[in-house]
Order: C-alpha cells, then sequence, then structure tokens
C-alpha cells in the first residue's frame, strides 16, 4: 500500500478514536513488511494515564499477530503531530528504518526516519 492509501486508513481510524477527555482523535495506519496493514485510534479512560496512543495500538495489533518487520506508519491528527516520545520508542523496538508518515486533515504531509524523531535511542543491544 502507498502513502496516500495508508494515510486513508489512518484518517478513518481517527474518526473511531475514543477521546472523551482530551477530544485529541489520534489515527494510525502501519504497513508490515509482510504487506498487512494494521490500525489503530487512540483510546481513553477515565484513569487517565490507562489512555493509550493510536501508534501503539496499531503496534500491538500488529505483533500479536506475528508482525516483527514494518515499513511504514501513517499517522493523522487535525494539525499533523509526530508521535510521543513513548510510541517513537515502542516503533524503535522493532527497527530503525520505519518512514513516519505525519499528515493532518487538511493535506499537508512530512516523512521522517525515527533516528531523526529518536536519535540515540535506547535499545536491545544496550542491553548486551
Ligand atoms: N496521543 C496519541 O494517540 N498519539 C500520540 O503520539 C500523541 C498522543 C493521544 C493520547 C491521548 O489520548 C491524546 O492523544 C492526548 O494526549
Amino acid at each position: 500500500m502507498n502513502d496516500e492509501g495508508l494515510i486513508a486508513l489512518a484518517s478513518e481510524m481517527r474518526e473511531k478514536a475514543y477521546v472523551p477527555y482530551s477530544k485529541f482523535a489520534v489515527g494510525a495506519a502501519l504497513l508490515a513488511k509482510s504487506g498487512r496493514v494494521y490500525t489503530g485510534c487512540n483510546v481513553e479512560n477515565a484513569s487517565y494515564s490507562l489512555s493509550v496512543c493510536a501508534e501503539r495500538v496499531a503496534i500491538y495489533k500488529a505483533v500479536s499477530e506475528g508482525e516483527r518487520e514494518f515499513e511504514a506508519i501513517a499517522v493523522v491528527t487535525e494539525k499533523g503531530v509526530p508521535p510521543c516520545g513513548a510510541c517513537r520508542q515502542v516503533l524503535r523496538e522493532f527497527g530503525e528504518g520505519i518512514r513516519i508518515i505525519v499528515a493532518d486533515v487538511y493535506g499537508k504531509r512530512r516523512i521522517f526516519t525515527l533516528e531523526e524523531l529518536l536519535p540515540e535511542a535506547f535499545k536491545a543491544e544496550d542491553l548486551m
């Protein structure tokens, strides 16, 4: 799937976001190297700290289906903001090569590498 296809899926997911507290809806679509796509939205909770980001929902869906390698993730918010630090770290767990496509709802797109968003990342090899 190409970038626009991923953005379209992420935009659909953004409509499903459960955000009664922040009202900040996020949608994500993650392309695995297998060619399959896994989607996510943020899901909040009255116990605020239990809320989970759209990106991590997508990653955990994918990994729990056996995926380990990823090509790209599209993230859609109204204003087009890159993933939070926690999600950057979770993305890094599965390799540094992923392309991060950040889109707003007005047609603006930006593309980042993980190295740009999370330089000097803590990673599995650091534990050896
Ligand atoms: N959020 C995401 O889903 N992804 C991010 O990268 C940033 C933050 C969510 C978490 C919470 O539901 C809302 O946005 C406000 O922080």
